[in-house]
């Protein structure tokens, strides 16, 4: 018996462990109930005490040695564990963030344009995207039947009385002027709608900011003035404005705006045609029909009123070329905005 106690003692020292299942037949054979060490025990009941006294110690001596290797082996399975997980991780590398979205280039680029204009005096006003006849179009000056009303391709909801989706936000000044008495000073940012086909330079749903400033002594240099301002702001500031004669029924004289093309500075490139101007806004002097329309007494007032779309606002800025990549949704192109 004592050989097999030396044998086993031998077994126990050279058994090697690298894995969970070699683990386990080291505890069946050496230290589970069932394991060689418990038969020799059991076999001590028939033994001699003198054989007792000898072989005793021996088993004690070798029970415990199993048990040391045991934890011993659990200690090498472990750590090669933990060095093959490890081999593909580095913990050296900092944390990958967690995937936030970004603001859309059109909400960014209106909240600029507000913060452009309260800064300088105006606050903002909204009204609804379906609107009646009287505040879309007659109160501002567009005679019934006029071809004007065929400038703004309308998406109509009702006709006769007509209900429309709003063609421009200038619907929101109709209602500024029809409850306030002057000063007025705000811009109305928000969703139009015009029945055009969609393509890379036209959409029917698409976003203005217009604006308005009613006063005693309102003149064309005060609208000059607030237009080359919000340019500078937007553009930077050797944005150079120029202003050509134009026609809207609400406003009289009318011009449109341009900025020098803030890609080439003015030179010529293929965003601005050659021309090194873009356009960026229409505008002009409120025309008194419109002003005694709205109860406002235009002996007494004058104001100026303009008007731009923030699709083509962000399209100049980030020179985006196509309308469409804007409602698309497309995270390819919204993720570039992150930073805004
Ligand atoms: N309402 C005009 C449009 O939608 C823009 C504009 C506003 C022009 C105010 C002049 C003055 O095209």
């Amino acid at each position: 018996m004592i050989d097999k106690v030396q044998a086993l003692k031998e077994e126990i020292q050279a058994f090697k462990a690298n894995k969970q299942e070699e683990l386990e037949t080291f505890r069946m054979k050496f230290i589970s109930r069932k394991s060689d060490i418990s038969v020799l025990f059991e076999g001590m009941k028939s033994l001699s005490v003198e054989e007792k006294k000898k072989l005793g110690p021996a088993l004690n001596q070798l029970k415990q040695s199993a048990q040391e290797r045991f934890k011993e082996l659990i200690g090498i399975v472990e750590s090669t564990k933990t060095a093959s997980e490890g081999s593909h991780m580095d913990m050296t590398l900092p944390p990958i963030g967690a995937t936030i979205g970004s603001m859309h280039p059109l909400s960014a680029i209106k909240n600029r344009i507000i913060e452009i204009f309260e800064r300088i005096g105006f606050n903002v006003a909204d009204g609804p995207e379906i609107e009646d006849d009287w505040h879309n179009f007659s109160a501002l000056n567009f005679p019934e039947n006029h071809p004007a009303r065929e400038m703004q391709d309308t998406f109509f909801v009702e006709r006769d009385p007509d209900i429309v989706l709003r063609t421009h936000t200038s619907n929101v000044q109709t209602r500024l002027m029809e409850n306030n008495q002057p000063p007025l000073r705000s811009i109305m940012p928000g969703r139009v709608f015009r029945n055009e086909a969609i393509s890379a330079r036209a959409h029917c749903i698409f976003h203005q900011v217009e604006g308005i400033y009613i006063d005693k002594n309102v003149g064309f240099a005060d609208l000059k003035q607030t237009i080359f301002h919000f340019a500078k702001e937007m553009f930077g500031k050797h944005t150079k404005i120029r202003f050509r004669p134009s026609y809207f029924p609400f406003t009289e004289p009318s011009a449109e705006v341009d900025i020098s093309c803030n890609i080439c500075q003015g030179k010529g490139c293929n965003i601005c045609k050659y021309t090194g101007w873009v356009e960026i806004a229409g505008s002009g002097m409120v025309d008194p029909n419109v002003l005694s329309n709205c109860d406002i007494d235009p002996e007494e007032y004058t104001g100026f009123a303009f008007g731009m779309g923030i699709e083509r606002i962000t399209m100049l800025k980030y020179q985006i070329k196509d309308l469409r990549l804007f409602t698309e949704n497309d995270v390819r192109f919204l993720k570039q905005f992150r930073s805004l």
